[in-house]
């Protein structure tokens, strides 16, 4: 097994590893390059969904799927994202994730990782980039440091609560998806989290799920969020993943934000499958 970093302070890739056939040591290497490197692209694989799924549970426990209806039948932890389409309609969810943010933040157990496996790479487009929020807090200015210590952001689910970002008109049901999912309760999570195996602090705050700060008026939550929303995607932070066929990538939601870039069309098709494993309370 060969782990090779590819991005500037996150992202590595791993060769000459067969998932289907991994001993206790090779997964040990897995789970030191994910600690390290935050993003981690294993290529070749070829994984049916239950295999990915046993893959995904030694991570720990997956979560069940907010989008129950684009998740596979026989294996409901795996959701399918894609832009294809049977009998007119979308097999899988199309707009997912296209603006900054890290899965789960919502919940009230935010999400340890998420594990895409490509089914299908689209001829153009379809990157996703990965900004290290390690990096990015550390790069903070000490007063804006001293500023957000000991504040906590408020995450909501539903994107008719953000006025930062919009509701995407390729999805038939999407209104009334997020004006359901408006009476889901927010979370509020320290700005700054502290990683509990790395002992390292990253920020904890993205655009498309922290719409306040806790005990602030809008005002003055705007007055943090908007530059710590702009500092945090900065371009040395980012590492953009170019996907290659049998790529499976694996990330952190504790210490990186992601999204997808998009710019495919149908009948260019892109579809992945997803598991996220369950995390613990951010503190
Ligand atoms: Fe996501």
């Amino acid at each position: 097994m060969k782990v090779n970093r590819i991005g500037r302070s996150i992202g590595a890739e791993i060769t000459g590893v067969d998932l289907e056939n991994l001993g206790p040591q090779e997964f040990q290497g897995i789970l030191d390059a994910f600690h390290g490197n935050s993003v981690i692209a294993i290529r070749d694989q070829d994984l049916e969904p239950g295999e990915l799924v046993d893959f995904s549970r030694r991570f720990g426990p997956l979560e069940d799927q907010l989008n129950a209806r684009y998740a596979l039948v026989e294996h409901p932890e795996v959701l399918v994202l894609s832009n294809d389409m049977k009998d007119g309609k979308p097999v899988g969810l199309i707009d997912g994730g296209d603006f900054w943010h890290s899965d789960s933040s919502h919940r009230e157990k935010p999400s340890l990782a998420t594990i895409l496996h490509a089914r299908q790479n689209p001829r153009h487009g379809g990157d996703t980039e990965f900004a290290d929020m390690y990096r990015a807090y550390e790069t903070l200015p000490d007063e804006m440091k001293k500023r957000i210590a000991g504040l906590k952001g408020i995450h909501a689910v539903s994107k008719a609560k953000n006025k930062r970002v919009t509701i995407s008109a390729r999805r038939p049901d999407a209104k009334d998806h997020y004006e359901m999912q408006k009476s889901i309760p927010d979370q509020a999570w320290p700005l700054v989290r502290t990683h509990p195996v790395t002992g390292k602090k990253a920020l904890y705050l993205s655009a498309r799920f922290t719409i306040g700060i806790e005990g602030m008026s809008e005002e003055e939550a705007d007055a943090i969020l908007d530059p710590l929303f702009e500092h945090q995607i900065r371009p040395e932070f980012v590492y953009a993943h170019k996907w290659k066929d049998g790529d499976l990538v694996i990330w952190d939601n504790r210490c990186v934000m992601h999204r997808g870039t998009g710019g495919y069309t149908y009948p260019d098709v892109r579809t992945m499958h997803r598991t996220v494993v369950a995390g613990d309370r951010p503190f």
